[in-house]
């Protein structure tokens, strides 16, 4: 069988990072070949290489056997290779039909914009994938899951013989998945090879055919996915087995309240949600997209207060309207969108790290002890295991799991009693997560409240010691032990206290 793409020995550098290493990979037709390994491995380096927007150092790229030269996007496109970038990159201004043909819009005889054609256009591809979209709707308001959708339909309207992934589930819920999933599996029936790269294990004996693993920037092996345990694929991506520690639930009995939400209410979103967190617990927020778990935490966070009920804090009310109050307050907020609320992607590692606590870093009138600040930085590089060649690296220059990682540092170090992590992992390694966890846990045994949203049942399972449910805007239950992925999955869907069918 001759591959569509082979790439061989491929090189390429950065200052300061050696980021691909005679790496060598290739691509069968009606194949989904992972492209699996740690945060800053090089995969999406070498798919950069592959969609024309990296020039390689050395090495050679071949289509049906023959070496080709991808000096541009466009070049690479119009050989068939298409690709879905991990930081989703579509212009906000515009809608989605206007997203999807940008640069190639159908006209009418005078050169306007057919509307018509371009929105119908549109709308048949979404039908090819089995979603519904209003191709009207501005890309400025929709949810991350729907904006991938878009990225995905953008991709197949160039109809790609190769199609890469990078990383297309990290903001997806189970359903979601499961369409993508749906939508891989015809393209593969038509012969287009897909590269997935992922960070979630179990998506790997689903969706993969054969799995490639890189370490460091070079290129471990290939295995055939079937036949090969996970801890297997881990241990070729870590270069050492993991262990699994599972959490001791402390006990709370005594543990003073930290945070208390009465009857919170706002529109449609928030209806009458009540709960407590004591100080040293871990609670989770488990549920569908959509359940309002962002919604609640950026109401107790003051980015969209509540309409009504009570908030308190430590046992006192409190009226938080905006998030520097929240953080006044000693509440910490890590969004599940860090491209937008997280990070200033042009500053530097140190400055992005210090940013929440320069305060405590900073003279009497105001001057920043840069040594210090430098010291922190550097410990929270080591502590989270942060690839960079130092801390004052472009943050927008590290790899997206990397990224993650900064942000997380950030809210670790600023001194919030109450800590809101809202899709904490998303796109971080095996090995990465391991150690935020055990960092999370550690920030609970000293005392601090933490809650995290997350969409990954394993994740919430393993981390927290009571799991609140919501549906549609409601908290439909809080369990505190013996919780599992059906009871979750159970109180995921109730809606109006019957469970769906
Ligand atoms: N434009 C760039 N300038 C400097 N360094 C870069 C650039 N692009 C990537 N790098 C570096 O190259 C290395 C590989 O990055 P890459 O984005 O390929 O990793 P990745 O395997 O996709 O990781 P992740 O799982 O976190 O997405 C990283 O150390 C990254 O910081
Ligand atoms: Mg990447």
């Amino acid at each position: 069988m001759t591959d569509i793409i082979r790439m061989e020995a491929i090189e390429k550098a950065f200052p300061g990072v050696h980021a691909l290493k005679s790496v060598n990979f290739d691509l069968r037709r009606g194949e989904v070949h992972a492209l699996m390994g740690e945060n800053g491995a090089g995969k999406s380096t070498l798919m950069k290489v592959l969609s024309g927007v990296y020039t390689p150092d050395g090495g050679r790229v071949l289509v049906d056997g023959q070496e080709v030269h991808l000096p541009t996007p466009k070049a690479a496109q119009d050989l068939g290779i298409g690709i879905i970038h991990q930081e989703l990159a579509l212009m906000r201004d515009l809608n989605v039909a206007q997203n999807i043909w940008i640069g190639r819009e159908p006209r009418l005889p005078f050169g306007r914009i057919d509307e018509a054609k371009l929105n119908a256009d549109a709308v048949a591809i979404f039908a090819g994938m089995n979603i519904r979209m209003d191709p009207r709707t501005p890309v400025a308001g929709l949810t991350i899951a729907r904006q991938q959708m878009v990225e995905i339909a953008k991709a197949l309207s160039y109809h790609s013989r190769v199609l890469i992934m990078d990383e297309p589930t990290a903001a997806l819920n189970d359903a979601e998945i499961a369409e993508l999933f749906t939508i891989i599996r015809r393209l593969k029936a038509e012969g287009v090879g897909i590269i997935y790269i992922s960070h979630k294990m179990d998506e790997i004996k689903r969706i993969a055919d054969r799995v490639t693993v890189m370490r460091d920037g070079a290129y471990v092996g290939t295995v055939a996915a079937e036949d090969t345990p996970i801890s297997r694929i881990i241990s070729m991506m870590v270069g050492r087995e993991l262990k699994d520690e599972v959490a001791a639930i402390p006990d709370l009995s005594n543990a003073e309240t930290a945070l208390e939400v009465r009857n919170a209410s706002r529109g449609r979103e928030l209806k009458n949600i009540s709960f407590s967190l004591k100080k040293g617990e871990i609670l989770g927020f488990a549920g569908l997209m959509g359940a309002g778990r962002t919604e609640l935490a950026r109401a107790i966070f003051g980015a969209e207060p509540i309409d009504s009920g009570e908030i308190l804090v430590h046992g006192k009310p409190v009226r938080i309207t905006s998030p520097a109050q929240a953080v006044r307050a000693g509440i910490g907020y890590l969004s599940e969108d860090r491209k937008h609320f997280g990070l200033a992607l042009g500053m530097d590692v140190r400055a992005n790290i210090a940013m929440a606590s320069l305060g405590r870093h900073s003279d009497a009138i105001g001057r920043v002890d840069e040594k210090a600040l430098g010291r922190v930085a550097k410990d929270y590089i080591g502590k989270l295991n942060i690839r960079t060649p130092g801390d004052r690296q472009e943050v927008g220059l590290l790899s997206g799991g990397n990224q993650q990682k900064v942000v997380i540092a950030k809210w670790l170090l600023r001194d919030c009693d109450i800590l809101i992590f809202d899709e904490p992992t998303r796109g971080i390694d095996v090995g990465a997560k391991a150690e935020i966890y055990r960092l999370l846990k550690e920030l609970a045994a000293q005392g601090k409240a933490i809650i995290v949203i997350s969409s990954e049942l394993p994740e919430v399972l393993r981390l927290s010691h009571r799991i609140a449910v919501m549906c549609e805007g409601r908290l439909t239950g809080i369990l505190s032990g013996g919780a599992d992925q059906e009871k979750i999955m159970e109180l995921a869907t109730e809606r109006n206290g019957k469970t769906a069918a």
